[in-house]
C-alpha cells in the first residue's frame, strides 16, 4: 500500500481487524520498524484524538513524529494551477509538498471541506494535491469526504464488542448546532459495507448521504423503526448533502436517549456535544463505547503506518 486515503484502500477488512487486535495486545512489538523514519502530521483543522493517537502510533513503531498546524503557523498554501499568486496565499502546494517530503518519510494530512462548494470539496483538492506533489506516502487524517482512520477504528471496535455472528448496526443522524462534514459518516458506511453486519442508516428527510456512498444500504426516515433490535447505534451529525452544507433541522426528537438505546451499544467518533447529540446518561453508561473507540484510534493508525512502512522500504 502506497497511500491510505480511503476505506477503499483496505483490501480485506477482516484480516486488517485481526492484525489491529494483535497490535493492540502488544503495541511495542514492532518498535524497530520505524526507526530513523519521520512522520509529518499537517493539520489544516483542529484535532484532539487524531493528533495524539497518530503520534502515539508512530512512537509505538519507533518513528519520530513532527506536527504542524498548517492553517495557523505555515504560509498560506495555493492549490490552484496557474494562479497569479497576488492574494493571500504565499506558497504553492507544488513547493510545499515537495519540501515537506524531504523532511518526512510519510505525510499525514487533515483538511476539512468548505461545505459551501460541493464540487471543489468532492474533488478532494487538498488531499489529492499532496498525493500528486509529495514524493512520499500520504495518509488522510480526515479529508473533505472521508475519515478512513476513524472508519477502520469503528470496524475494529464493533468486531471486538460484538456478541453475535452478524450484529445489527445502525448509523443515526443526530441534531447539532452547526453544519458538520459528511466524512465520518461516509467512511463508517463504507467500512460497514465491507463487514458481515446487518447495516442500516436513519436520518431525517433531506439528510440522505451521497447515494454513490450509501449505494443499496437501507435508509429509514423513522429512527424508531431503524433502531428495532439494534446491537450498535453509531450516532453522528452531518449537514445536508443535497442542499449542500445546510442545516435543515435541529429536531431534538433525534437525540439519542437511554430509552432509544435499549440494549444496544452507543458509538460516536467524538468530540460530542452532550445533551445536544446524546444524553449524559447514555455517554456515562456502560453501554457507551466512545472511550474504547478513541483508544482504538492508536491501533488503527499503527496498522496503517506499519503497512506503509513495510510496503515502501
Ligand atoms: N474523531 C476524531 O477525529 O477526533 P479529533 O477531531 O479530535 O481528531
Amino acid at each position: 500500500m502506497k497511500n491510505y486515503t480511503s476505506i477503499k484502500d483496505i483490501d480485506n477488512i477482516n484480516t486488517w481487524i485481526q492484525e489491529a487486535i494483535k497490535i493492540k495486545q502488544n503495541p511495542l512489538y514492532n518498535k524497530e520498524l520505524g526507526k530513523n523514519k519521520t512522520l509529518g502530521l499537517l493539520f489544516f483543522n483542529s484535532s484532539l484524538r487524531t493528533r495524539l493517537s497518530t503520534q502515539k502510533a508512530a512512537l509505538n513503531l519507533g518513528m519520530d513524529p513532527i506536527v504542524m498546524n498548517v492553517s495557523g503557523d505555515a504560509w498560506g498554501i495555493e492549490f490552484g494551477d496557474g494562479t497569479i499568486m497576488d492574494g493571500n496565499t504565499a506558497e504553492h502546494i507544488k513547493e510545499a509538498a515537495a519540501v515537506v517530503s524531504q523532511y518526512c518519510d510519510i505525510i499525514a494530512v487533515r483538511a476539512f471541506p468548505s461545505l459551501t462548494d460541493k464540487e471543489k470539496d468532492e474533488s478532494e483538492h487538498v488531499l489529492k494535491s499532496f498525493v500528486e506533489f509529495a514524493s512520499v506516502p500520504i495518509i488522510s487524517m480526515e479529508s473533505a469526504t472521508g475519515h478512513p482512520l476513524q472508519g477502520l477504528t469503528d470496524a475494529i471496535t464493533i468486531f471486538e464488542n460484538s456478541t453475535k455472528k452478524k450484529p445489527k448496526v445502525v448509523l443515526s443522524w443526530a441534531p447539532h448546532i452547526k453544519a458538520l462534514p459528511h466524512a465520518v459518516a461516509n467512511s463508517f458506511v463504507q467500512a460497514m459495507q465491507k463487514m458481515d453486519v446487518e447495516f442500516v442508516i436513519t436520518n431525517p428527510e433531506g439528510y440522505n448521504l451521497n447515494s454513490e456512498i450509501t449505494k443499496k444500504t437501507t435508509i429509514y426516515h423513522n429512527q424508531k423503526e431503524a433502531f428495532k433490535d439494534a446491537d450498535f447505534i453509531y450516532t453522528k451529525n452531518w449537514s445536508s448533502y443535497d442542499d449542500y452544507g445546510k442545516v435543515l433541522s435541529r429536531d431534538d426528537n433525534w437525540i439519542i436517549t437511554k430509552e432509544k438505546l435499549g440494549n444496544a451499544k452507543f458509538m460516536h467518533c467524538l468530540p460530542v456535544r452532550r445533551n445536544v447529540v446524546v444524553e449524559d446518561v447514555v455517554l456515562d453508561s456502560e453501554s457507551s463505547l466512545v472511550i474504547e473507540q478513541a483508544n482504538n484510534r492508536t491501533y488503527a493508525a499503527q496498522l496503517v503506518l506499519k503497512k506503509i512502512l513495510e510496503d515502501n522500504k
